[in-house]
């Protein structure tokens, strides 16, 4: 058998070209700490999946909203910490009864609501409009008079014309080209809150800032 001049048979030089043995011996304990971060997240979303499929979704329920914020946020986790840039959420939770509501469907509005801020702040970042500002997200809860409850979602984003503000509730809005958008995950979101909450949604935003998305439903 043929040795070379670290007097290892070729086989096994090659072998260890081939996995990468080097590389391995150097971040073996960087690649087990992402490992045990991703399986840790991964055994937290499965848990959390398993709470809200548990849940009736015909059936209204009293749950803690908070809960489900933290679902969504288990969810986006990594769109949030994109190498290039990272989205700061600031979250500002006020104390809250639990609600009356649709779970998945509620989950389902506010999960669109907070993919559009990270799109957002997404194009806004590849468009190099920030500069010592930060790309953030802030979810604010806080309980309203006569029984009613707000949650306030707003990103520093790109923003919405006054124009665009009136019709992004409208099916088939979409100021995203036609093979990435159809217009109708806010339509959804305004059905579940206005029409099955009895609850408000409305959009406050202007260009260059950002949006903010107002959400109140009846406790
Ligand atoms: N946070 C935000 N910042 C800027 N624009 C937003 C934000 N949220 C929504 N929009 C605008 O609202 C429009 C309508 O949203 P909607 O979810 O109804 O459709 P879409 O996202 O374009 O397509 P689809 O959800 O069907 O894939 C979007 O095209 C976008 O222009
Ligand atoms: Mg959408």
């Amino acid at each position: 058998m043929h040795r070379n001049s670290s007097n290892l048979p070729d086989e096994v030089i090659d072998k260890i070209k081939e996995i990468e043995l080097d590389y391995i011996e150097e971040n073996l304990s960087k690649l087990l700490g992402r490992m045990r971060g991703g399986a840790n997240r991964i055994s937290k979303i499965v848990k959390s999946l398993q709470v809200f499929s548990s849940l009736d979704t015909a059936k209204v329920i009293s749950v803690d909203i908070h809960v489900i914020m933290d679902s969504i946020l288990l969810i986006i986790q990594p769109r949030l910490q994109n190498p290039l840039f990272q989205i700061q959420v600031i979250q500002d939770y006020g104390e809250l009864p639990l609600v009356n509501c649709f779970p998945n469907a509620l989950k389902q509005a506010i999960m669109n609501i907070i993919n559009h801020a990270i799109h957002a702040l997404e194009i806004k970042f590849y468009q190099n409009k920030y500069g010592v500002e930060q790309p953030t997200i802030s979810i604010r809860t806080e309980k309203l008079e006569n029984d009613w409850l707000g949650i306030y979602i707003s990103d520093n984003g790109l923003g919405i014309t006054e124009e665009n503000c009136s019709k992004i509730f409208d099916p088939f809005f979409t100021t995203k080209p036609v093979s990435q958008g159809k217009g109708l995950g806010l339509s959804i979101s305004y059905q579940i809150i206005v029409e099955q909450h009895e609850g408000r949604i409305k959009c406050i935003s202007s260009p260059e800032k950002g949006a903010e998305f107002v959400i109140e439903i009846p406790i």
